[in-house]
């Protein structure tokens, strides 16, 4: 394609009217041996926004993929620079690695904005990654192009399949009944992280990365391409060649996140059974590039969609059998013949994601199923609504028979069950108290944690699936009705309400609910209330409100209360409040 037009880069690296600057930035990006005439050649410059390194070991294969997406630029006339973005590595960073999505953004548009870039290769993997880069694509609309890491290789402990953080769940119950000891829980653990990589199973990470790729935001076929897989590599490079044609293209993230890329994204998401978390990002990516998006739209859109996508944690494979069987072309294919997907939304090649994946098929029936086989028939989420909380979110693809039987086969009101409730104030007090006996937690018990949302635990707290006390677990309870104001982790199969917006730190209902309360959830009425009287609701929030409201611990860090005092809730996307006006801010033609 010509290489006549001018690109922002040159604002800084070729500007005659203005020597003494262009001297200024041009002379220090000589230093390492690149040339005045690349410089100033008029070609792409393209950042490679790098998000691994030894903090981040979900991402950190991207310090040898950049290799190879450098040799891409290269191959297609671009000059690649690579630089760092926040580290973000979800089972690393202290209270949550969720505060630093947010501080990732921020730093990502700065750098987006302010330096000589015309077109970006956004690596992605561990969780909040995926968000953050794709929040500041969308902010700066430059053109932008995501390369995920892929999933570590499956994991093996004596013959099964153990998967990210889903194992970790099923062990801690064998651990605390004493099933097995501390060592073997160890190794089990640790046999589930065999190689380079993100989470293998389809918590937050395979969804947020399909996620991308279904808003068309990757190559074909990216996210499920394990990380240590020669295709990962060779994905880079063709990632690289064509970021530089997109910036030639001036395909800016605007023309791609459009409300039916976002409406993909919603669809897919029930298919793949993807995490609790995706609403929350997909909205705050929505937020940024400004489309209306909200939990209305995911239960409309995406609760009748069947679950296709056999991994843990709502079924049994891992990453390599996702993408052996076809990865999301092969999900979105399916969909596409059932006429759930917007054929015409356009992606990163090009080319439409309808004429992407059209006519691909799972190439393994039991991994990437049919609509006639598949493993649940509504595997989208439900928005709750009610006293306790203007919005909440709940996975019921992965409820299971016994709890099932237990909760929701009351004759004559089945999906629906009420009972006694017990409240922790935080992940802490939850630990602390709940094996006291003074509580009275039985099979029929309702769990309530709150003081962990955006503002309440900053960043909020993964917690809201809370196992039961030790022993309940003994006698086979496994799981408890949980509800809070947290998000629980994607590798998690509780069916949780969670990520209740407004959080009692803010306001919410949640805030008025005691230990020995009778609350009543209703699935077919999508409500969620405390069984007390108006009058006696609000004498509890006169009483509140005379202490000063919910307490909120102290901030620990600066970011920790620059982020409570402008972050919205869950619902909304949890994004800084004031960031949002602030759209398309990168000028691409100059
Ligand atoms: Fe990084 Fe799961 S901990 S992807
Ligand atoms: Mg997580």
């Amino acid at each position: 394609m010509s290489g006549k037009r001018r690109l922002r880069s040159q604002l800084w690296f070729d500007n005659p009217d203005n020597p003494g600057m262009t001297a200024l930035y041009l002379e220090r990006y000589l230093n390492y041996g690149l040339t005045r005439e690349e410089l100033q050649s008029g070609k792409p410059i393209i950042g490679i926004a790098q998000t691994g390194s030894d903090l981040s070991p979900c991402n950190r294969h991207h310090l040898e993929l950049a290799a190879r997406v450098r040799e891409g630029i290269r191959a297609a006339g671009g000059i690649a620079f690579e630089f760092p973005v926040h580290p973000i590595q979800e089972t690393g960073k202290r209270p949550t690695a969720a505060l630093d999505r947010n501080l990732a953004y921020l730093g990502l548009v700065e750098v987006l904005f302010g330096y000589p870039i015309d077109g970006v290769v956004l690596t992605t993997g561990c969780d909040k990654t995926t968000p953050a880069c794709l929040m500041a694509a969308a902010t700066v609309n430059i053109p932008a192009i995501v390369l995920s890491g892929g999933p570590m290789l499956n994991g093996w402990w004596k013959g099964e399949r153990t998967g990210s953080g889903t194992v970790v769940w099923n062990a801690r119950a064998d651990h605390a009944a004493g099933k097995i000891d501390y060592a073997e829980f160890m190794d089990i653990v640790a046999s589930s992280a065999p190689s380079v990589g993100h989470c293998n199973t389809m918590g937050t990470a395979t969804t947020m990365n399909s996620l991308a790729e279904a808003l068309g935001m990757s190559l074909p076929g990216c996210a499920a391409i394990p990380g240590p897989y020669r295709e990962r590599a060779q994905m880079a490079y063709e990632t690289g060649l064509r970021i530089v044609d997109m910036v030639w293209e001036d395909l800016k993230p605007s023309d791609i996140l459009t409300r039916e890329a976002f409406e993909n994204a919603i669809v897919v998401n029930s298919a793949i059974g993807g995490s609790t978390n995706a609403p929350i990002h997909i909205n705050a990516i929505a937020r940024h590039i400004g489309v209306e998006l909200n939990n209305d739209d995911w239960e409309r859109i995406g609760y009748h969609v069947p679950l296709l996508v056999n991994l843990q944690p709502a079924g049994k494979y891992l990453g390599e059998e996702f993408h052996r069987a076809g990865g999301v072309p092969a999900v979105v294919a399916e969909l596409m013949r059932h006429g759930l997907i917007r054929e015409n939304a356009l992606t990163v090649n090009g080319r439409s994601i309808g004429d992407n994946c059209r006519g691909r098929e799972s190439s393994d029936p039991d991994v990437i199923r049919n609509f006639e086989t598949a493993l649940v028939r509504n595997a989208g989420f439900l928005n709750l609504s009610g006293n306790l909380f203007d919005s909440a979110i709940m996975k019921t693809s992965v409820i299971s028979e016994d709890f099932r039987a237990r909760f929701l086969s009351n004759p004559g009101d089945e999906n629906a069950f009420e009972g006694r409730v017990v409240v922790f104030d935080g992940p802490e007090d939850y630990h602390h108290r709940i094996n006291d006996e003074s509580l009275g937690i039985d099979d029929k018990t309702l769990l309530f944690i709150r003081g962990t949302g955006p503002i309440g635990y900053p960043g909020g707290a993964e917690v809201v699936n809370m196992q039961p006390p030790d022993a309940l677990l003994k006698r086979g309870v496994k799981s408890l009705p949980c509800i809070g104001d947290g998000r629980q982790s994607g590798t998690s199969g509780s069916p949780s309400i969670l990520n209740a917006s407004p959080e009692a730190a803010a306001g919410g209902g949640l805030a008025l609910l005691r230990t020995g309360d009778r609350v009543r959830i209703d699935l077919n009425k999508r409500t969620a209330n405390i069984l007390i009287s108006d009058e006696e609701l609000a004498s509890r929030r006169k009483a509140l409100e005379a202490k000063g409201g919910y307490h909120v611990p102290a901030s620990q860090t600066p970011w920790q209360e620059i982020q409570r005092q402008m972050v919205s809730q869950f619902d909304e996307g949890m994004v800084l409040k004031p960031a949002v006006k602030y759209q398309r801010v990168a000028q691409t033609a100059v």
